[in-house]
């Protein structure tokens, strides 16, 4: 197997969603890995005539985009394709086609390069992104892992040690601004649309509900959150002013942030931690990011972020756990070449 050296390349190639995103990182035996480079190519623009994801689409447009934004960030690293170690991709969650096209790419690669491979799980990339940032946490820490399918509390000790404390039993938070900016006539990806929205509203304007907000416990649930933003929606009428979405967007992004900084603050209480990371896209939304901020200036503890351009689906968190895992067990390394995909993987199996 690949003796971990001093300056190893990892090559990381995500495409679970509507992202192709390629990266570099470098990594010695100890210490932080430091990206070297990466480059991304959103199918937003792609996805957006039809109000979401298709799946078939996503896969054709990965197998398009992925070897000019390999080339192009190697040229961006001044590296070659020799120089890379070890080739990390996405294993999984995410729809299948697509990260086929990740597995396939990553493994052709290694195998013409006669380099090793490393599956990595996408919500561990998200869990290790804020290490890329200025002001990279410590372990141990509790993660707030909010993306477009998953709302999960959890206890970090190190890449690949997780406990999980409380997640959503039904919708995930992304989900929730997803789902209610569509009932407010924003297109996809709801969540930035809506907070771009909220910004002219009234949070208070509208009483939502705060599912589980008291449950005790640190689970969330949203789904009945997107049905009262549709009984409200009905109330104002078939033509809402926009005052009005404004004031309800404000209300429904005030509902979101609030059930998720009181669960965040009571994770960190039970587990007497002070130090809180926030991954995943919905982790980009500035009133989340506000509120985390000021609650945590005012009981002594550190939230920790990924760079904004970290926050969605990319290349460089999935080069970055890969690096990371290789330094806790630079055996996890495959080449036989032989690949799978893992449409859904629970984490605690990654
Ligand atoms: O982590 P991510 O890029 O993809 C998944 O792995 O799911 O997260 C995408 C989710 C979407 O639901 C999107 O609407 C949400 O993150 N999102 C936001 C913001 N930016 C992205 N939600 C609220 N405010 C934002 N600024
Ligand atoms: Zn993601």
């Amino acid at each position: 197997m690949h003796a971990y050296t001093d300056g190893m390349i990892v090559l990381g190639i995500e495409s679970s969603c509507d992202e192709t995103g390629v990266a570099l990182v470098e990594a010695g035996p100890l210490g932080l890995p430091r990206l070297r480079a990466q480059a991304l190519h959103t199918q937003i623009r792609m996805h957006q005539a039809y109000g979401g994801v298709v799946p078939e689409l996503a896969s054709r447009d990965h197998v398009r985009r992925v070897l000019p934004l390999l080339e192009h960030s190697l040229a961006e690293a001044g590296l070659e394709r020799h120089d890379i170690d070890v080739v990390a991709f996405t294993r999984g969650p995410g729809l299948a086609g697509a990260l086929l096209v990740g597995a396939g790419v990553a493994c052709a690669l290694a195998a013409s390069l006669g380099k090793p491979t490393l599956g990595v799980h996408h919500l561990e990339g998200h869990l290790m992104s804020p290490f890329l940032s200025a002001d990279p946490p410590e372990f141990p820490f509790i993660a707030l892992l909010v993306s477009g399918g998953h709302t999960q509390l959890m206890r970090v000790d190190a890449v690949g040690q997780y406990e999980l404390l409380g997640e959503t039993i039904d919708d995930a938070a992304g989900e929730a601004f997803d789902k209610s900016a569509k009932l407010l006539g924003l297109g996809y990806p709801g969540g930035p649309a809506l907070a771009a929205l909220a910004e002219q509203g009234d949070p208070q304007a509208v009483a939502l509900p705060r599912p589980l907000l008291h449950s005790g416990n640190l689970d969330f649930s949203f789904a009945g959150l997107k049905t009262a933003v549709l009984t409200a929606m009905r109330k104002l009428g078939p033509e809402p002013t926009d005052r009005q979405r404004a004031d309800l967007a404000a209300s429904t992004q005030a509902a979101i942030v609030e059930v998720l900084v009181k669960k965040s603050l009571r994770a960190l209480q039970q587990t007497r931690l002070a130090r809180l990371v926030v991954a995943g896209g919905v982790g980009a939304n500035r009133e989340l990011r506000a509120q985390l901020d000021a609650a945590a200036g005012r009981r002594g503890l550190r939230v920790h972020y990924p760079e904004l351009a970290l926050c969605t689906d990319n290349g460089a968190m999935i080069a970055l756990a890969g690096a990371m895992r290789l330094q806790q067990d630079p055996a996890r390394a495959r080449a036989d070449y032989r690949f799978d995909v893992r449409p859904r993987w629970p984490l605690s199996e990654a």
